[in-house]
Order: structure tokens, then C-alpha cells, then sequence
């Protein structure tokens, strides 16, 4: 364990695709006063980016370069490449089928770890991801994996898809969901697991006001 001197205030919220993690952590930012960084959202961004470039994300010099030429930013809840808001494109499915392939690559991850690292030194946030207690935050004050089984988060995400008026089957999201999961949890770099030290949440019966009052009491006693 780190000394308490040396921890970040930073609550570090990893867990799998699809188990409420960005709705939970803007709860608990809202609860808290703190600010909310969205991983994921910048991951899907660099995606959107290697994507539109037409570069296959396994030529090194050709990622480097995109890479090399990435302006991204976050206000808010907006994401922005090169000053376009790509907070809708960067959920269209075409992105989250590439993203898992696109955030295996160590060169990606490495520039994406170093500016999360700058945007979290200042202030105090609620960052959620995959590998934020395990690398990224490892000093953060406070660390949560939220869990819930794969039929429960791809209810969850069919409900939100039917609502939006899109139409897969139950089953071709439960699909996707699993395919991600391993995807995430089985790469080289960074795979998603809990960090030794973080508090296990399975949300799979619980509402997310169950969920966001846990984590703050955590946060509350042990942060
Ligand atoms: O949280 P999300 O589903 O929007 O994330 C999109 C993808 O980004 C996900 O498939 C895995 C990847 N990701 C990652 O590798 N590391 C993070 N810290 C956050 C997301």
C-alpha cells in the first residue's frame, strides 16, 4: 500500500463494457463536487481517428503517425478531434466494433496513459476505464471494479439501444458484449482485472443510487 501521503484524489472505476461505469461515475462526481473523466470516450476517439484515416491499427509507422497528429480534447462531456465534436460519432458502431483492437495497441495506450496522467495531476475526479486503478491512478485514494453478470449489462444495454430506436436482438448484444470482455480482459497490455487493492461492486441486483451511495460511502471511509 502506498503511504496515504503519497495517494491522488482520484476515485479510479474499472470494470467491464456495459456495467453502468460512466453513468456511475458522473453520480458519484455529482455526489462528490468532483470532475468526471471518461477513458473510454478518449479511446474511442483515437479510434475515430485511426478509422477515418483508413490506417489498419497494426502499421506501426502508420499509427504513429495518426497518433502524431492527434489533437484531442475533452470539455465536459464533449469530446473533440482537431476542434470537431465527435461526442456522437464516437458511439456509432462502426467505433465500438474497431475500439478493443484500436486500445490493444501499446503505442495507443502509452499516449493515452500520459495524457490522462496530465488531466488528472490537478483536481480531483471520478476517472472511469479499464486499467485505472491497475496502471494509470494506481495512487488513487479510492478504488472500485464494478461487476455485473453478462445477461444483466447486456439487458441493460438492449434496453438503452431500443430505446434509441436501434434494433439488434437481445442476443446479438449479449454477443458483442462477451466478444468485448474478452477482447479487454485478454491483451497484452493493460488487460482489465481489479487492482489488489480495489473494493469489488457486483451491480447486477442493485440501482445505480444503491450504487453511487456505496461508492461514496467507500470514498467517505476509507478515501
Ligand atoms: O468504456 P467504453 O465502453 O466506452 O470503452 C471503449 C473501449 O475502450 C473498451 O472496449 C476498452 C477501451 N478502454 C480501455 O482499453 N482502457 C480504458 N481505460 C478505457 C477504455
Amino acid at each position: 500500500m502506498p503511504a496515504r501521503s503519497a495517494t491522488l484524489p482520484l476515485i479510479a472505476l474499472d470494470g467491464p463494457s456495459g456495467v453502468g461505469k460512466s453513468t456511475t461515475a458522473r453520480g458519484v462526481a455529482r455526489a462528490l463536487g468532483w470532475d468526471y473523466l471518461d477513458t473510454g470516450a478518449m479511446y474511442r476517439a483515437v479510434t475515430l481517428a485511426v478509422t477515418r484515416a483508413g490506417t489498419d491499427p497494426a502499421d506501426q509507422a502508420a499509427l504513429n503517425r495518426v497518433l502524431a497528429d492527434l489533437s484531442l480534447a475533452l470539455e465536459g462531456s464533449r469530446v473533440f478531434l482537431a476542434g470537431e465534436d465527435v461526442s456522437e460519432a464516437i458511439r456509432s458502431p462502426e467505433v465500438t466494433r474497431a475500439v478493443s483492437r484500436v486500445s490493444a495497441e501499446p503505442r495507443v495506450r502509452e499516449v493515452m496513459v500520459e495524457q490522462q496522467r496530465a488531466i488528472g495531476q490537478r483536481g480531483r475526479w471520478v476517472v472511469d476505464g479499464r486499467d485505472i486503478g491497475t496502471v494509470v491512478f494506481r495512487e488513487a485514494c479510492c478504488k472500485i471494479f464494478l461487476t455485473a453478470s453478462p445477461e444483466a449489462r447486456a439487458h441493460r444495454r438492449y434496453l438503452e439501444l431500443d430505446a434509441k430506436g436501434s434494433a439488434p436482438t437481445f442476443e446479438e448484444v449479449l454477443a458483442d458484449l462477451q466478444r468485448r470482455d474478452a477482447a479487454d480482459s485478454t491483451r497484452a497490455v493493460a488487460p482489465l482485472r481489479k487492482a489488489d487493492d480495489a473494493l469489488e461492486l457486483d451491480s447486477s441486483h442493485l440501482s445505480l443510487e444503491a450504487v453511487v451511495a456505496q461508492i461514496v460511502d467507500h470514498h467517505r471511509l476509507h478515501g
